[in-house]
């Protein structure tokens, strides 16, 4: 806002309608307009499945990700991806020979992720329940979930972690971020380390489960 308020001073200085003025804001501001009401307009619609008004930040996208040796060919698995912020990252990260799997439930999401058009990204439209069905065991390097398990059934998360568990390799880790600690217990039922971070500059402050098998 203070940034356009200046840019409007400095065009008028120079003598320059205020039309263009205008047409600088609907240029830069339609697309990151746009991008928050597909996201919100899902949100509102299932707000039992997305559990959230906004995609994550930057800032939270990058705490998530330090987890991750990008210099390794890995194979990564995103669950409740959404927009996508966090798998573009991925996708700018990874080496070309990686591979990034995400599952996501929401089909205007997953029409969303399919635009990427990208070689190393497989999206698939189905249940984070369904992992343990729809994966090998051992298949993946990472699990990185936006999946809000505060407000499943417990049932449910149980059936999710059962099924990432089994399909993450040894040294293999599940990052998860929630908005509160509630799952701090439960995660540590299936891992034997957890790590919590906190993610302040997000809206709502966010927290980051870093958990080792
Ligand atoms: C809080 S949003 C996170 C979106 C994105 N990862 C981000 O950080 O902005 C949760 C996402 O999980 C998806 N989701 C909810 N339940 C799911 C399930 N059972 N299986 C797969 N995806 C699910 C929602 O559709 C939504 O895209």
């Amino acid at each position: 806002m203070y940034s356009l308020l200046y840019k409007k001073q400095v065009l008028l200085k120079n003598k320059i309608s205020t039309t263009r003025v205008y047409l600088f804001r609907i240029r830069h501001l339609t697309p990151f307009h746009l991008k928050k009401t597909s996201f919100i307009s899902e949100a509102v619609k299932n707000m039992k499945s997305v559990g959230a008004l906004a995609p994550s930040s930057k800032y939270l996208v990058s705490k998530m990700l330090k987890q991750i040796d990008f210099s390794k060919k890995i194979t990564i698995l995103e669950l409740g991806p959404g927009t996508g912020v966090v798998t573009k990252q991925i996708l700018s990260k990874i080496t070309l020979d990686s591979n990034l799997v995400c599952l996501e439930l929401n089909e205007q999401f997953c029409a969303k992720l399919e635009g990427f058009k990208d070689k190393n990204l497989q999206v698939i439209q189905g249940s984070a329940e369904d992992v343990a069905t729809l994966f090998k065991n051992k298949s993946f390097d990472y699990v990185v979930s936006g999946l809000p398990l505060a407000i499943f059934k417990k049932e449910c998360v149980n059936e999710i972690l059962e099924g990432c568990v089994a399909s993450l390799k040894e040294e293999g880790k599940y990052i998860q971020f929630q908005y509160s600690l509630a799952s701090r217990k439960t995660l540590q039922r299936y891992f034997s380390k957890v790590d919590v971070s906190l993610a302040a500059v997000n809206l709502p402050p966010a927290v980051v489960y870093n958990c080792s098998l």
